[in-house]
């Protein structure tokens, strides 16, 4: 599983890359990007938060 940002909904809020820093960071552009990593079980719980958290729906875990 990986995490996935879709840039024309991220607002720029920041709450994934405090939520979960070693999914999600913040781009040069402002907004969020997802590191390409595969998620290990901890990381998806954390990656999960972030997702239910965004307040515009713009992360996907698949
Ligand atoms: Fe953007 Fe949502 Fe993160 S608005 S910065 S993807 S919490």
């Amino acid at each position: 599983m990986k995490g996935f940002v879709d840039k024309n909904i991220c607002i720029g809020c920041g709450l994934c890359s405090s939520i979960c820093p070693e999914v999600f960071e913040m781009d040069v552009d402002g907004l969020a990007k997802a590191k390409d990593i595969d998620l290990t079980d901890s990381l998806q719980d954390t990656a999960k938060e972030a997702e239910s958290s965004c307040p515009v729906s713009a992360i996907t875990i698949k």
